[in-house]
């Protein structure tokens, strides 16, 4: 623990046999230390450290954090200019199978503080989903699990008191979606659905597929998937002795609070924007489109009518939260990604700020400004005959695009022409 920036032993690079031993929060990269009494005062000890970072400003906050944090002297040695690199992103949506490998913590690595961190049995269970998702590979079938009836007691719960507020609390798009979720892809108390069935389903609304995570994944590699319309959706299910609460999405917060809203189009293409605007971007831009992220697609409000209601995946999971939002104790800000990207949030409570969207339609185009703005020497867009990101820096690309929205406005006079 450096001063108040917290590092983590990085497993993943461990793993993979990287160099890197830790990783802070902002994305700085431990690569050595090394310590010896000091030459001044035999009773004190200086610490060499080298660091990589992709981002000047970052490592300029931790060195100056380090300053006010600890009783001793810090001092810059040298610094590389950095080059202007853009970080790596998929261009294929088989690529996302190396983000597999690349989970932040795998799904048994459970925290002290976790409901089931002392249940062996839980652990033990929570390692069988995470296996499962270590070696899903795009193409495959999602594996089915035959849930156990203790964790189909717990999804009844959840599943059971929030299908109470939805009618009154949910956005007109949930509420359409849902019953086709019930129809056609299982979601009743007593069956836990699969994530196979619910991603046909998807697919066949909206092109969204799921994905099964092993753990927590990097903001960078989340928001890629968004990109190609994929979402990596958790297949485990929360501690059975507080169906209420999770402290990390779950079954329940993935089938419940997000995908009825995948299964719409303007909603898709809204989450969509955000993942193709990540792609390429700086680190710090990641962070922004991931505050974006987290206030609309985790806990946005829209307008509806004259009315207010909810589409963020973590209000529609939550009973407590649901009902909060609605009520006049929380501060509702209008959706605006420059401000809303800078608003900081807590994780384990209630959210003091939301922000409303006018519709799906307003957001994307607001995501889209945004993103304009991304330093980035290139356009991205996504083909979705070949699951591939296009990205648009050559005349040949410019014209092919051109020649694909020529064939589409032909279509759409000619269906005017027969509409007249
Ligand atoms: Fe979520």
């Amino acid at each position: 623990d450096f001063g108040n920036i917290s590092m983590v032993l990085c497993s993943c690079c461990r793993r993979r046999g990287e160099g890197d031993l830790f990783h802070c929060e902002k994305g700085i990269n431990l690569t050595h230390i090394e310590s010896r009494p000091s030459r001044m005062n035999k009773e004190q000890f200086e610490f060499f450290i080298s660091v990589d970072a992709s981002c000047s400003q970052a490592l300029d906050e931790v060195i100056d954090g380090l300053r006010t944090q600890i009783s001793g002297h810090v001092h810059e040695l040298s610094r590389n200019k950095q080059k202007d690199t853009v970080p790596w992103f998929p261009n294929d949506i088989q690529d996302l199978d190396r983000f597999a490998n690349q989970i932040l913590s795998y799904g048994s690595e459970l925290e002290s503080d976790h409901p089931g961190f002392t249940d062996t049995v839980y652990r033990a269970r929570r390692k069988e989903f995470a296996d499962i998702a270590y070696n899903y590979r795009h193409g495959q079938i999602i594996p089915r699990v035959e849930y156990t009836e203790a964790e189909k007691l717990t999804w009844g719960t959840v599943f059971k008191e929030l299908k109470t507020l939805y009618p009154t609390h949910a956005c007109h798009e949930h509420n359409r979606v849902f019953p086709l979720l019930e129809k056609y892809c299982g979601y009743r108390q007593d069956n836990v659905p699969q994530l196979e069935d619910v991603s046909r389903f998807l697919q066949s609304c909206t092109g969204f597929r799921l994905r099964p995570v092993a753990g927590l994944l990097s903001s960078r590699d989340f928001l890629a998937g968004l990109a190609f319309r994929v979402f990596h959706s958790t297949q485990y299910i929360r501690h059975g002795s507080e169906p209420t609460y999770t402290p990390e999405p779950d079954i329940c917060h993935e089938l419940l609070g997000h995908v009825p809203l995948y299964a719409d189009s303007s909603f898709a293409q809204f989450s969509q924007e955000i993942g193709l605007a990540s792609l390429g971007a700086p680190d710090e831009f990641i962070e922004k489109l991931a505050t974006v992220y987290w206030f609309t697609v985790e806990f946005g409000l829209c307008k509806q009518g004259s009315e207010i209601k909810a589409y963020g995946a973590g209000l529609l999971s939550s009973f407590g939260e649901l009902q909060y939002c609605l009520s006049d104790k929380p501060k509702i800000l209008p959706f605006d990604p420059a401000k809303t990207s800078l608003q900081k949030y807590p994780i384990t409570e209630f959210q003091p700020v939301y922000f409303v969207a006018e519709s799906f339609e307003d957001a994307k185009e607001r995501v889209r400004k945004f993103a304009s703005t991304i330093p980035r020497p290139f356009t991205v867009r996504y083909n979705p005959y070949t699951s591939s990101i296009e990205v648009l820096d050559n005349t040949q690309q410019l014209k092919n695009l051109a020649d694909s929205i020529n064939s589409e406005v032909g279509k759409l006079c000619e269906a005017l022409r027969k509409l007249d």
